[in-house]
């Protein structure tokens, strides 16, 4: 069964803090989104494979290793894209495949309408970005397509789950790890009144992830 790994740390916290206020602009907003990303992608990348090689210093040489599988970023269109920056900052050489998925408003279900991977696959470790993972639905979505396309070593990087999500991707994917900075309470049932909040919304959650990144809501 893969893990769940929900982050401790007193910075990831912090910075939730910040971005699920309802107050946070979308600028605020962009930055948190990125700098959550580099910390959780830290704890997830732990167990990389190395591969040992040596280094010439300017006194001598030292052991040293490099990173020996080539990684792949997967954002999920469209609130995954401001998760990528800051990672790919810290991993230069990995390759960006965007999948394109939106929930339907009715169904909760996921739509695919953007994917351009190649025939085969051309890395080891697939890390999805997320920064919500509600129902479940897409990430499942993604990890379908992704293991349709040959990818063998996934996991889920995200920064605020419902439990829903969390044990749908479980079960449907059990050799998936997934990171993410909280799992919060439920999410938000069908609306009775017209100001209840759409059905599908995490609790307390930050409202709509694109919306608040994208200034669109
Ligand atoms: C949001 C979010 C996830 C999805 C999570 O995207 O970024 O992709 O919802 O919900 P789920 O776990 O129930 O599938 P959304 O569909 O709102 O699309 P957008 O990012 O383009 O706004
Ligand atoms: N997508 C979001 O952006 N927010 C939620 O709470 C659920 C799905």
């Amino acid at each position: 069964m893969g893990r769940v790994v929900v982050s401790k740390h007193p910075l990831i916290q912090h910075k939730l803090t910040l971005l699920r206020d309802v107050n946070t602009e979308p600028k605020k907003f962009r930055e948190l989104i990125r700098e959550l990303s580099i910390l959780l992608a830290y704890e997830a990348t732990a167990d990389l494979a190395l591969e040992p090689t040596q280094v010439t210093t300017p006194l001598g040489r030292a052991d040293g290793a490099m990173l020996s599988e080539k990684i792949g970023l997967i954002p999920i269109l469209r609130a995954g894209l401001g998760m990528v920056e800051g990672i790919w900052e810290m991993m230069p050489t990995a390759e960006v495949w965007h999948i394109g998925l939106y929930r339907d408003h009715n169904t909760l279900q996921p739509v695919a309408y953007y994917n351009k991977l190649p025939v085969n696959p051309t890395v080891q470790v697939c890390l999805i970005l997320d920064p919500m993972l509600a129902t479940g639905g897409s990430a499942v979505a993604a990890a379908d397509i992704l293991k349709d396309w040959g990818a063998r070593r996934i996991k889920f990087v995200g920064i605020i789950a419902a439990p829903e999500g969390v044990q749908l991707l479980q079960e449907r994917h059990p050799d998936i790890d997934i990171h993410i900075g909280v799992i919060d309470d439920h999410l938000t049932p069908e609306p009775r009144l017209p100001t209840d909040p759409p059905r599908g919304y995490i609790v307390p959650g930050l409202g709509d992830a694109g919306d608040r990144q994208f200034g669109t809501g």
